[in-house]
Protein backbone atom coordinates (compact mmCIF):
# COMPACT_ATOMS: atom_id res chain seq x y z
CA UNK A 1 0.00 0.00 0.00
CA UNK A 2 1.67 3.53 -0.92
CA UNK A 3 0.71 6.04 2.45
CA UNK A 4 2.64 8.54 0.01
CA UNK A 5 5.57 8.60 2.87
CA UNK A 6 8.90 9.81 1.32
CA UNK A 7 11.42 9.30 3.96
CA UNK A 8 13.83 12.21 4.62
CA UNK A 9 18.01 12.10 4.78
CA UNK A 10 18.96 13.61 7.56
CA UNK A 11 22.64 15.28 8.15
CA UNK A 12 23.75 13.09 11.08
CA UNK A 13 23.99 9.80 10.44
CA UNK A 14 24.88 6.57 11.90
CA UNK A 15 28.97 6.83 10.99
CA UNK A 16 28.83 10.15 12.28
CA UNK A 17 27.49 8.94 15.59
CA UNK A 18 29.73 6.40 15.45
CA UNK A 19 32.85 8.19 15.29
CA UNK A 20 31.43 10.42 18.07
CA UNK A 21 30.72 7.25 20.29
CA UNK A 22 34.56 5.64 19.41
CA UNK A 23 32.90 2.62 18.43
CA UNK A 24 30.78 0.35 15.67
CA UNK A 25 26.73 0.17 16.47
CA UNK A 26 25.04 -3.03 16.08
CA UNK A 27 22.83 -5.61 17.54
CA UNK A 28 23.96 -8.83 19.54
CA UNK A 29 20.99 -10.67 19.19
CA UNK A 30 20.56 -13.43 21.90
CA UNK A 31 18.61 -16.57 21.18
CA UNK A 32 17.51 -19.72 23.07
CA UNK A 33 14.85 -21.78 24.82
CA UNK A 34 13.13 -20.11 27.96
CA UNK A 35 15.25 -20.17 31.17
CA UNK A 36 18.41 -21.11 28.82
CA UNK A 37 20.56 -18.05 30.33
CA UNK A 38 20.25 -15.69 27.20
CA UNK A 39 19.25 -12.81 29.75
CA UNK A 40 22.23 -13.81 32.47
CA UNK A 41 24.51 -13.92 29.96
CA UNK A 42 23.37 -10.80 28.37
CA UNK A 43 22.97 -8.66 31.53
CA UNK A 44 26.82 -9.93 31.78
CA UNK A 45 27.62 -8.50 28.63
CA UNK A 46 26.17 -5.72 28.75
CA UNK A 47 27.79 -4.63 32.00
CA UNK A 48 30.98 -5.55 30.67
CA UNK A 49 30.62 -3.27 28.23
CA UNK A 50 29.11 -0.57 29.75
CA UNK A 51 32.25 -0.70 31.93
CA UNK A 52 34.45 0.13 28.83
CA UNK A 53 32.47 2.87 27.69
CA UNK A 54 30.33 1.26 25.20
CA UNK A 55 26.82 2.94 24.57
CA UNK A 56 24.55 0.11 25.16
CA UNK A 57 20.88 -0.79 25.55
CA UNK A 58 19.00 -3.78 26.55
CA UNK A 59 16.03 -5.54 24.90
CA UNK A 60 14.41 -8.53 26.72
CA UNK A 61 11.58 -10.67 26.29
CA UNK A 62 9.25 -10.15 29.13
CA UNK A 63 10.46 -6.12 29.02
CA UNK A 64 9.05 -5.48 25.44
CA UNK A 65 6.33 -8.15 25.86
CA UNK A 66 4.82 -6.10 28.93
CA UNK A 67 5.15 -2.70 27.12
CA UNK A 68 5.35 -2.13 23.07
CA UNK A 69 4.34 -5.49 22.59
CA UNK A 70 1.69 -6.19 24.98
CA UNK A 71 -1.27 -7.94 23.84
CA UNK A 72 1.03 -10.03 21.50
CA UNK A 73 0.25 -13.67 21.64
CA UNK A 74 2.77 -16.74 21.58
CA UNK A 75 0.95 -18.05 18.40
CA UNK A 76 3.72 -17.95 15.20
CA UNK A 77 2.07 -15.32 13.52
CA UNK A 78 2.12 -12.90 16.74
CA UNK A 79 5.61 -13.76 17.88
CA UNK A 80 7.29 -12.87 13.79
CA UNK A 81 4.91 -9.88 14.66
CA UNK A 82 6.99 -9.09 18.17
CA UNK A 83 10.37 -10.22 16.82
CA UNK A 84 9.57 -7.74 13.52
CA UNK A 85 8.89 -4.90 16.03
CA UNK A 86 11.73 -5.50 18.31
CA UNK A 87 13.79 -5.78 15.14
CA UNK A 88 12.55 -2.30 13.55
CA UNK A 89 13.67 -1.00 17.05
CA UNK A 90 16.80 -1.98 17.57
CA UNK A 91 17.00 -0.59 13.77
CA UNK A 92 16.53 2.80 15.46
CA UNK A 93 19.55 2.19 17.77
CA UNK A 94 21.49 0.90 15.89
CA UNK A 95 21.19 4.14 13.58
CA UNK A 96 21.58 6.08 16.99
CA UNK A 97 25.29 4.67 17.29
CA UNK A 98 23.92 2.04 19.99
CA UNK A 99 24.95 -1.63 20.47
CA UNK A 100 21.47 -3.12 21.24
CA UNK A 101 21.63 -6.69 23.52
CA UNK A 102 18.57 -8.75 22.58
CA UNK A 103 17.53 -11.61 24.44
CA UNK A 104 14.42 -13.22 22.82
CA UNK A 105 13.62 -16.70 22.09
CA UNK A 106 13.29 -15.88 18.59
CA UNK A 107 12.56 -20.51 18.05
CA UNK A 108 12.31 -19.86 13.69
CA UNK A 109 15.21 -19.94 11.57
CA UNK A 110 12.98 -18.02 8.97
CA UNK A 111 11.99 -14.95 12.01
CA UNK A 112 15.63 -14.53 12.60
CA UNK A 113 16.51 -14.49 8.50
CA UNK A 114 13.80 -11.82 8.66
CA UNK A 115 15.02 -9.73 11.65
CA UNK A 116 18.75 -10.00 10.43
CA UNK A 117 17.73 -8.54 6.84
CA UNK A 118 16.06 -5.45 8.88
CA UNK A 119 18.39 -4.65 10.58
CA UNK A 120 21.04 -5.41 8.11
CA UNK A 121 23.41 -8.53 8.40
CA UNK A 122 26.88 -5.94 8.85
CA UNK A 123 24.87 -5.02 12.23
CA UNK A 124 23.78 -8.15 13.55
CA UNK A 125 25.57 -10.88 16.06
CA UNK A 126 23.80 -14.10 16.66
CA UNK A 127 24.60 -15.72 20.05
CA UNK A 128 22.80 -18.99 20.44
CA UNK A 129 22.80 -20.17 24.04
CA UNK A 130 22.38 -23.96 24.04
CA UNK A 131 21.02 -25.14 26.64
CA UNK A 132 19.28 -28.46 26.27
CA UNK A 133 15.57 -29.07 26.60
CA UNK A 134 16.01 -31.25 29.45
CA UNK A 135 18.50 -28.37 31.49
CA UNK A 136 16.15 -25.74 31.31
CA UNK A 137 13.36 -27.65 32.45
CA UNK A 138 15.28 -29.01 35.44
CA UNK A 139 16.05 -25.06 36.27
CA UNK A 140 12.51 -23.99 35.72
CA UNK A 141 13.14 -20.39 37.00
CA UNK A 142 9.53 -19.12 36.24
CA UNK A 143 7.75 -22.40 36.88
CA UNK A 144 6.47 -21.84 32.99
CA UNK A 145 7.55 -25.83 31.96
CA UNK A 146 5.64 -27.32 34.59
CA UNK A 147 2.92 -25.08 33.48
CA UNK A 148 3.48 -25.99 30.06
CA UNK A 149 3.49 -29.61 30.87
CA UNK A 150 0.17 -29.40 33.03
CA UNK A 151 -1.49 -28.06 29.89
CA UNK A 152 -2.02 -24.67 31.91
CA UNK A 153 0.25 -22.95 29.03
CA UNK A 154 -0.26 -23.67 25.29
CA UNK A 155 2.13 -22.94 22.48
CA UNK A 156 5.24 -23.44 24.87
CA UNK A 157 8.85 -22.96 23.43
CA UNK A 158 9.96 -26.69 23.11
CA UNK A 159 6.68 -28.09 24.47
CA UNK A 160 4.40 -27.90 21.98
CA UNK A 161 5.32 -24.81 19.80
CA UNK A 162 8.99 -25.41 17.97
CA UNK A 163 12.56 -24.31 18.76
CA UNK A 164 14.95 -24.48 15.59
CA UNK A 165 18.71 -25.11 16.23
CA UNK A 166 20.58 -21.91 14.35
CA UNK A 167 22.59 -24.03 11.95
CA UNK A 168 25.27 -21.33 11.93
CA UNK A 169 25.55 -18.90 14.91
CA UNK A 170 28.40 -16.23 14.93
CA UNK A 171 28.67 -17.86 18.77
CA UNK A 172 27.72 -20.53 20.28
CA UNK A 173 27.05 -20.62 24.60
CA UNK A 174 27.27 -23.52 25.99
CA UNK A 175 26.16 -23.31 29.39
CA UNK A 176 25.78 -27.03 30.54
CA UNK A 177 29.54 -27.38 29.74
CA UNK A 178 31.09 -23.82 30.39
CA UNK A 179 31.36 -21.50 33.24
CA UNK A 180 29.41 -18.31 32.90
CA UNK A 181 32.32 -16.44 32.70
CA UNK A 182 33.26 -18.40 30.14
CA UNK A 183 30.47 -17.66 27.89
CA UNK A 184 30.49 -14.31 28.88
CA UNK A 185 34.12 -13.72 27.24
CA UNK A 186 33.49 -16.08 24.91
CA UNK A 187 31.27 -13.12 23.61
CA UNK A 188 33.00 -10.19 24.44
CA UNK A 189 36.36 -11.26 22.59
CA UNK A 190 34.34 -11.84 19.30
CA UNK A 191 33.00 -8.27 19.45
CA UNK A 192 36.40 -6.88 20.56
CA UNK A 193 36.81 -6.43 16.46
CA UNK A 194 33.16 -5.91 15.42
CA UNK A 195 33.04 -2.68 17.64
CA UNK A 196 36.49 -1.20 15.95
CA UNK A 197 35.75 1.84 13.73
CA UNK A 198 38.35 0.91 10.78
S1 LIG B 1 9.49 -15.07 21.12
O1 LIG B 1 9.22 -16.48 20.82
O2 LIG B 1 10.84 -14.68 20.67
O3 LIG B 1 8.45 -14.19 20.58
O4 LIG B 1 9.44 -14.98 22.72
P1 LIG B 1 9.96 -13.78 23.66
O5 LIG B 1 9.40 -12.48 23.20
O6 LIG B 1 11.43 -13.87 23.80
O7 LIG B 1 9.28 -14.08 25.07
C1 LIG B 1 9.74 -15.15 25.84
C2 LIG B 1 9.34 -15.01 27.32
O8 LIG B 1 7.94 -15.12 27.48
C3 LIG B 1 7.60 -16.00 28.56
N1 LIG B 1 6.63 -16.95 28.00
C4 LIG B 1 6.81 -17.86 27.02
N2 LIG B 1 7.90 -18.29 26.35
C5 LIG B 1 7.71 -19.25 25.39
N3 LIG B 1 6.53 -19.81 25.06
C6 LIG B 1 5.41 -19.41 25.73
N4 LIG B 1 4.23 -19.95 25.41
C7 LIG B 1 5.53 -18.42 26.76
N5 LIG B 1 4.63 -17.80 27.58
C8 LIG B 1 5.31 -16.94 28.33
C9 LIG B 1 8.88 -16.58 29.10
O9 LIG B 1 9.08 -15.96 30.35
C10 LIG B 1 9.97 -16.13 28.13
O10 LIG B 1 11.10 -15.56 28.79
P2 LIG B 1 12.56 -16.23 28.76
O11 LIG B 1 13.45 -15.11 29.24
O12 LIG B 1 12.89 -16.64 27.34
O13 LIG B 1 12.50 -17.36 29.72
Amino acid sequence: MNYNIVPHTFSVDRAGREKLNGHKALVVWFTGLSGSGKSTIANRVEQALFKEGIHTFSLDGDNIRSGLNKGLTFSQEDRRENLRRIAEVAKLFVDSGMVVIASFISPLKSDRDFLKKIIGKDHFVEVFVNTSLEECEKRDVKGLYAKARAGEITNFTGIDAPYEVPAKPDIKIETEKEELQASVAKVLNYLQAKLKIN
